[in-house]
């Protein structure tokens, strides 16, 4: 049996991931209602801005399976937000902290939950978060997005670090799905050009097709993750594949 925890199935890249893994037994982990014709498992609805509720939630997440020796079971941070796009002038406590909390505090605390609930267990034992090339490359008017892409690589890494002492480890990597057709481009496109200026080299992107769909993504996500070699590098890319 396959268990696969995704978190932000709502719309976008999260929404895709749905559709690629509907032979498995999928909990879904959302701030909104989630619209599909794929049967899920599980599903949670948590705001990740309010850091005690998800807190709170984590253990129930992921006592709700009750896998065995032999299963897998993945975790796919998904989930992400890009906003404040402002100059670092323009950004205050709230809009970093906010950035923050949904692109590193909320994977770390699930990474957190799915080592208490799993670390013992024989089972393949996964975990992917989705990360941005932006981890890697600064960009102006994208401060707090590529800081927290940063922090929650690191995450990921020290995780790997401890894994080493167990006896079955839990692997864990990054993935960068390059830029997608979804919903954050959008917000992107929209930003100011005085915060933003390289705003016309996406405007470009959308205008010339060159944005990956959402499912091409997902699919590559998917073959990461199911690999034999998952987890023998640290980060995965979507442009290694395509
Ligand atoms: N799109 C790109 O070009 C691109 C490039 C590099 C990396 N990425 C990364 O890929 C991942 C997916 O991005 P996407 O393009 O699919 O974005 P998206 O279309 O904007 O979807 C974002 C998802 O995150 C959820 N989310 C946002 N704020 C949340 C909160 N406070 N609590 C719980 N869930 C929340 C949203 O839920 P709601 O519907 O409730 O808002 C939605 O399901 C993100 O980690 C993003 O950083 C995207």
């Amino acid at each position: 049996m396959r268990y696969v925890f995704i978190t932000g199935t709502s719309r976008g890249l999260g929404h895709a991931l749905l559709d690629i893994f509907k032979e498995d037994r999928i909990i879904s982990i959302s701030r909104s209602e989630v619209e599909t014709d794929v049967e899920l498992f599980k599903t949670f609805h948590v705001d990740f801005l309010d850091e005690q509720a998800l807190e709170e939630a984590v253990p129930e997440i992921f006592s709700c399976i009750q896998p065995e020796k032999g299963d897998e079971i993945f975790l796919i941070n998904n989930a992400g937000a890009v906003n404040p796009v402002k100059s670092i002038a323009n950004i205050d406590a709230k809009g970093f902290l906010d950035n923050y909390k949904i692109n590193v505090l909320a994977p770390a605390l699930l990474m957190k939950g799915f080592v208490d609930a799993f670390g013992e267990l024989q089972a393949t034992k996964r975990i992917l978060t989705v990360s941005s090339g932006a981890a890697l490359n600064p960009m102006e008017g994208w401060a707090a997005y590529c800081s927290s892409k940063a922090a929650v690589n690191m995450v990921s890494d020290v995780l790997r670090l401890e894994m080493d002492r167990l006896d079955y480890p839990i692997l864990s990597a990054t993935y960068r799905p390059g830029v997608i057709d979804t919903d954050m481009q959008g917000e992107i496109r929209s930003a100011d050009p005085e915060d933003f200026p390289d705003i016309s080299k996406f405007k470009d992107y959308k205008s010339s097709n060159r944005l990956y769909p959402a499912e091409t993504v997902a699919y590559v996500a998917k073959r990461v993750l199911t690999s034999d070699n998952f987890g023998f590098s640290e980060s995965y890319s979507v442009s290694d594949f395509l």
